[in-house]
């Protein structure tokens, strides 16, 4: 495809984390950084949408308020076009250079908002996500799920809210736990659903089951 870069060849790990606000992902992901480095990998974490100059300016556009609501649509391609981005500058660079990458979200979070919270069909998004991202995926997806209820919580608690907290109700937040869940069973062989609301200990002792036979 013309002007759409994908690597000959992936060499590192690719690992996601994925779930609603405040279930704890950026935690798990410096976690999860920290063991693959224990076990001499190198690591790049990064983080959706964002992860490079373009990317970062998105997120403002997308994620703090603008004065005018925004089309279902025009959020999913903001989504993409960050990601385009992404894969150019930070994941694909890493990944053909041998090193993990941890991603705090990736596409699967486009499934869930766009798809099951705002309802864009996910035959249009899987059309994005080939054109953007040709067949790579992630090797492994770590889904941390909580109830909306505690989740929502711990995220407010944080004091930091984005449009989609502020805009959102309970209901839109269900719809994305059920999306990323739905894909959950879809997607058996690479993703990995893990009970967030457990101890910290536990949770990364369940996690470390997970990553340990990905390493050589
Ligand atoms: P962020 O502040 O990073 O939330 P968290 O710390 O909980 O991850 O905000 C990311 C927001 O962007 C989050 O509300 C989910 C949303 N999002 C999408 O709607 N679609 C996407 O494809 C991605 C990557 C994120």
């Amino acid at each position: 495809m013309i002007g759409v870069h994908h690597p000959p060849r992936q060499r590192g790990i690719f690992i996601t984390v994925e779930g609603i606000e405040g279930v704890g992902k950026s935690t798990q992901v410096k976690l999860i950084a920290d063991y693959l480095r224990s076990r001499d990998q190198s690591v790049v974490e990064t983080r959706e949408p964002g992860g490079t100059v373009v990317g970062e300016l998105i997120r403002e556009v997308v994620l703090n308020k603008v004065p005018a609501k925004m089309a279902p649509t025009t959020e999913l391609l903001l989504m993409f076009a960050a990601r385009a981005e992404h894969l150019d500058k930070v994941i694909y660079p890493a990944l053909a250079a041998g090193h993990c990458v941890v991603s705090d979200r990736f596409t699967d979070a486009s499934y869930a908002y766009q798809g099951a919270g705002r309802g864009i069909a996910q035959s249009r998004i899987a059309i994005l996500e080939d054109y953007v991202q040709g067949n790579l995926r992630p090797d492994l997806t770590l889904l941390l799920d909580a109830p909306v209820d505690i989740a929502l919580a711990r995220a407010n608690h944080r004091g930091v809210v984005n449009r989609f907290e502020e805009d959102e109700d309970l209901r839109f937040f269900e719809a994305v736990r059920e999306g990323y869940l739905e894909l959950a069973r879809i997607y058996r062989d690479r993703f990995r659903v893990v009970d967030a609301t457990q101890p910290i200990g536990k949770l990364m002792d369940q996690i470390r089951g997970y990553l340990t036979p990905l390493l050589p």
